[in-house]
């Protein structure tokens, strides 16, 4: 029996006001952030050190008391645990050696040897499961197999995924196995946050919306349903939030042909759209525009009871869009949740 806010909306129930909890809520625009990550040294070396990892998940619960912490760690700690190389250029983004031949394939690591590598991830999850206030829920997360691939395969973040598609078309076999790969390997790695605390599990393919027609089936429902079938078979009444960001009318039916008990929204879609279109399968999760913690006024609290209310007769979780950037000010933060819960 559990009374917390966010595992209530994720069973179905519609509550009075939505929990709510931010995608990089613990980030750049928050200056204790800052200062831990140099203390850390460097972003990797931070995800890394469990205490460090731990202090900074903890850091936005401190401030605003957020209903949900999400570990804090990154999609691209997998293929760096499968043998890539990983490494982040300031101001520019990851970087990784890629993975596009046959002979680049063979060479990495199968699905149970990652353990080693991510063991530090599965600390700071065992850390914030004693640390968090027990009205917090402890949210564990993993790339989708279609975006992590996407870096994968390009050795960077790219605007079109081109490299991928390219992949896909000119060699099937190889691309098709780098997917199923990192779909054993997520059901691995999420199944140790699990044991480890986490209470929810995320899936983020944040670059589902290039996938058209029945490479969205195949490459973004297809993963995230194997992943989520054999989650719930592994660990019975696992809520799993999906996020196929982007998706379009690729989001109408994401609940049943995957089997996530909820699906994020990303700002392509009104709130309007995403009650009658998707609330109407099962819990939403989203979808203030994250410009909103930019510029803030009267323009944010506007667009916050909007967002409250397309929602209200449904289960919901209030998030962003998308993650809160860099240049966000704090004190617009907890104008939006002194909105969400003082209307
Ligand atoms: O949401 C959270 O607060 C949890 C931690 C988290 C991070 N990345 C921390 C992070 C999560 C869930 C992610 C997911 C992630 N990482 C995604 C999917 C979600 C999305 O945003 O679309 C992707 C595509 C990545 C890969 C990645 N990591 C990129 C492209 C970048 C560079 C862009 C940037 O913002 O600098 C990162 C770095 C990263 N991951 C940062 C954080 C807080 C910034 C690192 C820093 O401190 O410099």
């Amino acid at each position: 029996m559990t009374d917390k806010t966010i595992l209530r909306a994720l069973k179905g129930e519609v509550l009075p006001t939505p929990p709510v909890w931010m995608m990089r809520q613990a980030g750049r625009y928050l200056p204790e952030y800052r200062a831990t990550r140099a203390q850390a040294g460097d972003f990797l070396s931070l995800c890394y050190t469990p205490d460090l990892a731990a202090e900074v998940t903890l850091q936005p619960i401190r401030r605003y008391g957020f209903d949900a912490a999400i570990l804090f760690a990154d999609i691209l700690l997998l293929p760096q645990a499968l043998g890539a190389d990983l490494w982040f250029v300031t101001g520019e983004g990851p970087r990784l050696s890629t993975i596009t031949t046959p002979e680049e394939f063979a060479k990495l690591k199968g699905k149970d040897d990652i353990h080693e590598t991510l063991n530090p991830v599965y600390e700071t999850v065992s850390i914030l499961s004693r640390e968090l206030p027990k009205e917090t829920t402890l949210i564990g997360f993993a790339g989708a197999p279609w975006t992590v691939a996407t870096y994968m395969i390009a050795g960077r973040g790219t605007k079109d995924q081109g490299p991928a598609h390219a992949l896909k078309a000119e060699d099937r076999e190889t691309f098709s196995k780098i997917i199923d790969l990192l779909t054993v390997s997520t059901v691995e790695y999420l199944s140790k946050q699990v044991e480890a605390g986490a209470e929810v599990v995320k899936i983020f393919d944040s670059w589902a919306g290039s996938l058209k027609g029945q490479d969205f089936e195949d490459f973004a429902v297809e993963p995230a349903r194997k992943i989520i079938s054999e989650m719930k078979a592994r660990f019975p009444g696992l809520p799993v939030i999906a996020f196929p960001r982007e998706a379009g009318e690729g989001y109408i039916g994401f609940h049943q042909k995957t089997g996530a008990d909820c699906v994020a929204l990303d700002n392509s879609v009104t709130p309007e759209w995403g009650a009658a279109n998707v609330q109407v399968s099962g819990c939403v999760q989203g979808n203030l525009a994250p410009g909103h913690m930019v510029t803030g006024g009267q323009a944010l609290i506007d667009a916050t009871r909007h967002v409250v209310e397309a929602f209200k007769n449904g289960p919901h979780i209030f998030n962003l869009g998308h993650g809160i950037t860099p240049d966000a000010d704090p004190e617009n933060v907890a104008l939006m949740i002194e909105t969400i819960r003082n209307g």
